[in-house]
């Protein structure tokens, strides 16, 4: 079969490995996507196990479609009755890029006349739709080229929602961009880790489960294959069961999350906990602007971003970061996210690497800095 992945801008390459890692093959990286083939197993994988992947679709064929009742037709000709019964609720997620065919909604509404139809002509009777929790998720997407890709999503809810983040605060990572950027960052779980702005713990949470080997899920997470008609449940729990025992691998350091806020230090706790690996974290109360030192780590940070904030003030803070950095992050490498691309540019240090990244819609920059004893602002 073939898998497609989706993923967040930038994260790309990193979900690649990770395909790669899993076992794919025919690994194609595409646009915020990767394609590649693999079994069920695979598929059930990918769901499970992919820190960096949005969504996991199962890819059903791509058609050469010329007009909407063309899509009605070549939709009524799949095979849908293999996939789902009439018992079962669905949805379709239509977009299209076509400029003949540009309504997305006429478009999604022709593809499930298609699918109604189908099961009309074998059963006299039809599924229903639920547009908000469907069993059973289409994807349709038309390009300019008036190709049609037909695929089914594997995933159900965002695979950003772990299930951990049960004390939400304002503003965190988005948990894929959080696995995503430390992915990209290259830290090994054998390093020193800090988020000294923690926040909710979205990045110190996924970096000790990475550091775990454990699935970035919780063990209640459910995913959209669970109600395909040849959904094999023996062969997923025999997966997932190996998948949560791989418990053997403890960080060499515990990882550091701090935060001058409590409130935000009780939700990274109470998160994760929830993720089951409270253990491998230290949480402290601490202002970033202390005078600890932070000699051969590894610190990836989402300064606050407030768009409320007058450009002087954040332009001061971020100038602050950069004084910091130098003085207490000697021998270390410190990332910052920031949608703040005007403030960023007040640290005074030169970025070695800049990645262009999306967080929660903005656009937004991964930046790294490698600090050395007298690391000079420019
Ligand atoms: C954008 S939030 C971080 C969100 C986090 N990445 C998450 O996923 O939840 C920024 C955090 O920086 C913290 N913060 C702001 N100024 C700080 C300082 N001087 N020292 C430590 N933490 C600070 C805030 O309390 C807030 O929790």
């Amino acid at each position: 079969m073939i898998i497609i992945a989706k993923t967040l801008k930038g994260l790309e390459e990193v979900l690649t490995k990770e395909i790669s890692d899993l076992g794919g093959t025919n690994i194609e990286k595409l646009t915020r996507a990767v394609k590649y083939e693999g079994d069920d197993a695979l598929l059930y994988k990918s769901c499970l196990l992919l820190r960096t992947a949005i969504r996991i679709q199962k890819f059903m064929g791509e058609y050469k479609v010329s007009s909407y009742d063309d899509i009605y037709l070549k939709i009524k000709k799949m095979p849908w009755e293999t996939l789902f019964t009439i018992k079962d609720t669905f949805a379709i997620r239509a977009v299209t890029f076509s400029n003949q065919m540009n309504h997305s909604m006429f478009l999604g509404q022709k593809v499930k006349d298609g699918i109604v139809d189908r099961f009309y002509s074998k059963f006299d009777k039809r599924p229903n739709i639920n547009p908000v929790s469907p069993d059973f998720w289409v994807d349709i997407h038309v390009r300019d080229n008036q190709m049609m890709t037909v695929s089914i999503d594997a995933s159900g809810d965002p695979l950003n929602m772990r299930g951990y983040r049960i004390y939400p605060v304002e503003a965190p990572l988005n948990e894929v961009l959080a696995a995503g950027l430390i992915k990209l960052s290259g830290w090994q779980p054998t390093q020193k880790f800090i988020d000294p702005m923690c926040g909710s713990g979205t990045l110190a949470i996924e970096a000790a489960l990475i550091a775990a080997d454990l699935p970035p899920h919780t063990k209640s997470r459910k995913f959209g294959f669970m109600n395909w008609k040849d959904f094999d449940k023996t062969a997923y729990e025999k997966i997932k069961s190996e998948a949560y025992s791989q418990k053997d691998r403890i960080p060499t350091f515990k990882i550091k999350a701090k935060d001058k806020s409590l409130q935000s230090l009780k939700a990274a706790e109470t998160n994760a906990k929830e993720a089951g690996i409270a253990s491998y974290i230290d949480f402290e109360r601490k202002d970033f602007f202390s005078t600890e030192k932070f000699e051969d780590h590894v610190a990836i940070t989402n300064p606050p971003y407030d768009e409320r904030l007058k450009l002087e003030e954040a332009t001061d803070f971020y100038s602050k970061i950069g004084d910091q950095l130098k003085k207490y992050y000697i021998n270390s490498t410190f990332y910052i996210v920031s949608s703040n691309i005007e403030a960023l540019k007040s640290i005074g240090l030169k970025p070695n690497k800049r990645t262009h990244v999306l967080n929660g819609g903005l656009e937004a920059e991964f930046q790294k800095y490698e600090i050395y004893e007298g690391s000079q602002r420019v």
